[in-house]
């Protein structure tokens, strides 16, 4: 006796089609989200959006993730005290296993962000994809390249060597030379007037904790916007 496939008897034939397989679909199908992720499966990429210079804020994005996941496993060895963290980097770089490679990884894919998040700015810029209904997203992005440019600042001085001090010093210099409100972000940064603990308690906060979890939001809200525009058409 043959057994039909049909559908279970509480679906009616169009909602059965529409049921993704795997994972994905059956928590899908569990949230009720079926129209909206068919939507999702069926976008089309317009030709145009094919060539490479389309790429550079999905490799940015990769790079994030990239940093995320490697960050997380240089924290579980890191230590944030003055007398501790130059310590605590040695270590990572000679004796933790793959340390080393992780470390390298983590300062490569930090550099390439940055090139990676002009290059995607320029991309922005000279095919007109600022402009309406694109403006709101054109500064989430300033948003993103500064926060993109804070985790720089801020995890240059985490190994707390000679470089790391001086960088800072002439970072937060000047930020203090701000007319008006200069003083008070140098004091904010340093946590007072000289660098510190405090400052590299500061940094290693900002870098871990607060620009991460703004980042997230803005990459959301980023993400977001280019789903409810679609991407921009050709010049
Ligand atoms: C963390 C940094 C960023 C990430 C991960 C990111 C990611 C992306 C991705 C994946 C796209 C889809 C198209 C493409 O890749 O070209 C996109 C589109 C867009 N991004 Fe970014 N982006 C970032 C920063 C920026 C910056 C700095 C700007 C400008 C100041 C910007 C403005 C835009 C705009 C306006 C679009 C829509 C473009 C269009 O419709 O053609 N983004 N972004």
């Amino acid at each position: 006796m043959s057994v039909s496939a049909g559908p279970v008897p509480d679906q009616t034939p169009s909602e059965a089609k529409r049921r993704k397989p795997g994972l994905v679909g059956w928590v899908v199908n569990r949230l009720g989200m079926d129209d909206l992720m068919e939507d999702q499966y069926n976008r089309v990429v317009p030709f145009h959006a094919t060539n490479y210079v389309y790429c550079f804020g999905g490799i940015a994005l990769v790079l994030f993730v990239i940093l995320t996941a490697t960050g997380i496993m240089l924290a579980v060895y890191y230590q944030s005290t003055p007398d501790t963290a130059y310590q605590s980097v040695l270590n990572i770089s000679t004796h933790v296993q793959f340390g080393w490679w992780i470390r390298s990884i983590h300062r490569w894919s930090a550099s390439a962000m940055v090139v990676l998040v002009f290059a995607h700015m320029l991309r922005v810029f000279f095919t007109g994809a600022y402009k309406k209904p694109r403006e709101l997203n054109w500064l989430t992005g300033v948003a993103l390249l500064l926060m993109t440019m804070g985790f720089g600042f801020t995890g240059y001085l985490l190994p707390w060597d000679q470089k790391a001090y001086w960088a800072t010093k002439v970072g937060t210099d000047i930020a203090g030379s701000v007319p008006l409100i200069g003083h008070f972000l140098l004091v904010s940064l340093r946590g007072g007037d000289q660098i510190s603990a405090a400052t590299l308690g500061r940094f290693f906060t900002l870098h871990v904790l607060v620009l991460p979890a703004i980042i997230v939001i803005l990459l959301l809200g980023h993400f977001f916007m280019i789903r409810r525009h679609g991407i921009s058409g050709r010049l």
